[in-house]
């Protein structure tokens, strides 16, 4: 199948800074990808390299397969949305949303629809005759998003566009970018630094850091299976536990081991399908939050010392100090009493763990 968006090789450098790394990107048609990361990693380079208004330094561009790398950015049939509104302050909602349509030079009749079309879409019907500073933040981001859809392009991208909104109105709008992907059945590619955002929105996301791509996967895929450290500690909460390998009866052999010794104390078995490492070489063994059982001092893989109890409704969220002094995160069910001071051993079940490289 022909992807909608290809990147071949795309890269980006000024002068001695790389932006991007050479990347390859496949996005299908229909499909909401994320491209998610910390500040500077390379999200907007990426995301305008698709739109055109920033050249690649080398690489090629495919939209349905066509070479687009030299085509305009107005002749791409792509659309933009960006965390600042840039909004025309002297015309009104309607006219903002008509402006992009004016230019392209449809027809009044038509053009009268697709405005409509593009306000209702967005709820932002009524207010069609107001000026931008007659709205709120989430209201001028509606319209900024209206004015993208009003002329329907096939792709449309989004930079950090509730970035500006606070926490519970931007909780509200990812609900609405969701429905508003799904009616308009276009591309959409959005950029943020919001693991939560990424995890609510997209089929799949693309995990950036320091100008290259650490990961691509579903959402399911990134958290149940991270590639790398940097993967695991970015999304969701995790234990990372350093240790040394040694085989089951540790009889001082190079054998392949089945357990990681920790820096943290105690002995925790590895997944099935872990490779088989050698003994004394060194791994990191992500364990979740909520995949961990407190039991007595003796019964678990690790003990630990409750240092905090933090009531977060739902559950509570419990954070031990290991003997090396590291801490550890557990997630309990309310019916369990933990209390601070006291020495609990820590139970999980082997097949849930991710083997990482140190
Ligand atoms: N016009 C530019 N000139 C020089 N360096 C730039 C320019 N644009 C971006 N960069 C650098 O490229 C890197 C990636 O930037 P950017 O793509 O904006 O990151 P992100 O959107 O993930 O925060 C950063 O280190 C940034 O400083
Ligand atoms: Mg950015």
């Amino acid at each position: 199948m022909i992807a909608k968006v290809q990147t071949i090789g795309i890269a980006k450098r000024y002068g001695g800074t790389t932006a991007l790394e050479p990347t390859e990107l496949s996005v299908q048609a229909g499909e909401f990808l994320t491209l998610l990361g910390p500040s500077g990693s390379g999200k907007t380079t990426m995301l305008q390299m698709i739109s055109g208004l920033i050249e690649p330094t080398e690489g090629r561009m495919e939209i349905d397969g066509r070479d687009v790398t030299d085509v305009a950015p107005g002749k791409r049939d792509i659309g933009l949305v960006f965390q600042s509104y840039a909004l025309f302050p002297h015309m009104t909602v309607w006219d903002n949303v008509a402006y992009g349509l004016r230019m392209r030079r449809m027809a009044r009749r038509e053009l009268r629809v697709a405005v409509d079309a593009a306000l209702t879409m967005v709820r932002m019907n009524e207010y069609a005759r107001r000026y931008p500073r007659e709205l709120s933040g989430g209201q001028q981001q509606r319209v900024a998003l209206a004015r993208c859809f009003a002329y329907r392009p096939s792709v449309i991208l989004l930079d950090e566009p509730l970035g500006a909104l606070d926490k519970k109105l931007r909780e509200h709008m990812q609900g609405e970018i969701r429905r508003l992907h799904l009616e308009l059945g276009a591309t959409f590619i959005y950029v943020t630094h919001d693991q939560d955002e990424a995890l609510t929105l997209s089929d799949r996301i693309c995990l950036m850091n320091q100008a290259r791509v650490e990961q691509i996967g579903t959402p399911a895929d990134l958290y149940d299976r991270p590639a790398t450290r940097f993967v695991a500690g970015f999304i969701g909460h995790s234990n990372l536990l350093d240790g040394t390998f040694e085989a089951e009866a540790d009889t001082g052999t190079a054998a392949p081991s089945a357990a990681l010794r920790l820096a943290a104390g105690g002995r925790a078995p590895l997944p099935h399908d872990a490779c088989a490492a050698t003994t004394g070489t060194r791994g990191c063994l992500l364990v979740r939050p909520e995949t961990i059982r407190l039991v007595d001092p003796d019964a678990g893989f690790s003990a630990g010392v409750i240092s905090d109890i933090v009531f977060f409704g739902s559950d509570t969220r419990v954070q031990l100090t290991m003997s090396d002094g590291s801490l550890f995160n557990v997630r309990c069910a309310r019916t369990e009493k933990p209390r601070i001071g006291e020495r609990v051993g820590l139970l999980w079940d082997p097949q849930r763990t991710t083997l990482l490289d140190a």
